[in-house]
Formats: structure tokens, sequence, C-alpha cells
């Protein structure tokens, strides 16, 4: 299965990946995950990519494309893979259209959460992550046991920088200028299925597994 995740910033595109990438049991891609450790790990590409993320803009297209296009090549895609926040720009998607990965494994569906602005902007500013194992929370709907403490190594929970209000909004106006494209794109092409995130994590992942369930019975 060759599974694209789009929606906007904080629309649940993680939260979902990691449930469906143990259903399916395919490497879960996140463009977003890649810099990040990068800037962590201080390589070229995250001192590249910092101020970009930190101010809420897109990283080039050139770099973020070749950094997808060698993860693709990698053995574990052969049986598929979900891209989370790849592609994000039209440039990106005609890109992914011509790499040799999608030659004998065509996609199976682009998946776009739909989600309010304003639940956006609640669900960002309540995210904290692990800085240690990465696991991620939210003082909404994914409390840690002890607030402030990671439940699995008990390092203190720390926000995203690009968590920032200001940076939020200005994410989400990136997104509308430079993805919300792909959502014609796609449904041009007969592979865009709209999910519904307002409600629960588990509600939005069962209306997902049964959509997918559908189509893959159907091909
Ligand atoms: P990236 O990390 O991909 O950020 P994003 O797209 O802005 O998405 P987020 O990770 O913020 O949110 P999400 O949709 O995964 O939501 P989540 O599941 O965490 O990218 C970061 C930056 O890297 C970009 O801004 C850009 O600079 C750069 N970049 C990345 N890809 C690029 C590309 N292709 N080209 C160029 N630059 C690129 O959920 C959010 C919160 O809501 C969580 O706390 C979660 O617990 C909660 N939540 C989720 N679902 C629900 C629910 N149903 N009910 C209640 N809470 C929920």
């Amino acid at each position: 299965m060759q599974l694209i995740l789009l929606g906007p910033p904080g629309s649940g595109k993680g939260t979902l990946a990691a449930d469906l990438e143990e259903l399916y049991r395919i490497p879960h891609i996140s463009t977003g995950d890649i810099f990040r450790r990068n800037i962590r790990e201080k390589t070229a590409l995250g001192q590249e990519a910092e101020a970009y993320i930190n101010s809420g803009d897109l990283v080039p297209d050139t770099v973020t494309i070749a950094m997808v296009d060698a993860r693709l090549a990698q053995d574990d895609c052969r049986q598929g893979f979900l891209l989370d926040g790849f592609p994000r720009t039209l440039v990106q998607a005609d890109a992914l259209g011509r790499m040799p990965v999608l030659r004998n494994q065509p996609l199976t569906a682009v998946l776009n959460l739909v989600v309010r602005d304003e639940t956006i902007i609640k669900r960002l500013s309540g995210r904290r992550m692990c800085p240690k194992c990465g696991r991620g929370y939210n003082i909404h709907s994914q409390k840690p046991a002890v607030a402030g403490i990671c439940d699995d190594c008990q390092a203190a929970l720390t926000q995203r920088a690009d968590d920032q209000e200001e940076t939020v909004l200005k994410r989400l106006q990136t997104y509308k200028e430079q993805t919300e494209p792909l959502i014609a794109y796609y449904r041009e092409q007969g592979l865009l299925f709209d999910a519904d995130n307002e409600g629960t994590i588990e509600a939005c992942f069962q209306a997902v597994r049964q959509l997918l369930d559908d189509r893959l019975s159907r091909s």
C-alpha cells in the first residue's frame, strides 16, 4: 500500500500515521521528523532546514525532493510506504510521480485530513513532545500520567519551536498558498479521499481504515 497523508499543520497526520503504520506494517516517512532529527544531530541538512521550519516556511523543494527520493529508494519501501508531510507543493508532487519507486507501486490513496483552523490552533498549542524518546502528548487529549513528564522515560516534556501561535498562523498561511492546490491535483487523478478529524483520534482511524479496506477490496 502506497499512501500519502495530506492536511494542514496539526490536522493529525502524525497521530494517524502511527496507527496506520502499525496496522499495515509499512514505513511511516515524515519529512518533518527527518528534518527535526537532522536539526538535533546538527547535520548540514538540519542547519539548512532549521531557519525555514522555525519561521513557518517550507524547506526548498530541491532539498526536500532529494531527501525523499533517497528515503524511498531504501529496501523497506518495496512493500509500500506512508508519506506524511510530502508532497507539499505541486513541484514536489510532480517529482514524486517521476520517482522510480512509483513505477511498480502506484499510489493507493491520498488521505486529506479535514480540520477547522480553530481546532488546529487549540491542538497545536496543547501539543507536547518528549525530547528523549520522541513520544507525543497533548494537554487536551493525550495527557501524560504526571503533568509535564513522559510516561516512558520520565523526561520533562517540551513544546516544538514552531508551535508558538504566531508560527502556527504562518504555517497555516503557507499551507493554504502552497499545499492546498494538491487537493485538486490528486482529486483529478481519482486518488483523493477526505477524512474528517474533528472527532476523536479513534473515530478518524476507524473511518480511514474502513475507507482503505473498501479501496483495497475493489482493486
Ligand atoms: P511537519 O512536522 O510535517 O509539520 P506539519 O505538517 O505542520 O504537521 P504537524 O507535525 O504539526 O501536525 P500533524 O498533522 O502531524 O498533527 P499531529 O498528529 O501531530 O513539518 C514541520 C516543518 O518541516 C514544516 O513547517 C516545513 O517547514 C518543513 N517541512 C516538512 N515537510 C516538508 C516538505 N514536504 N516540503 C518543505 N518543507 C517541509 O496532531 C497535532 C496535535 O493534535 C497532537 O498533539 C495530537 O495529539 C492532537 N490530535 C490529533 N488528532 C486529534 C484528534 N482527533 N482529537 C484530539 N487531538 C488530536
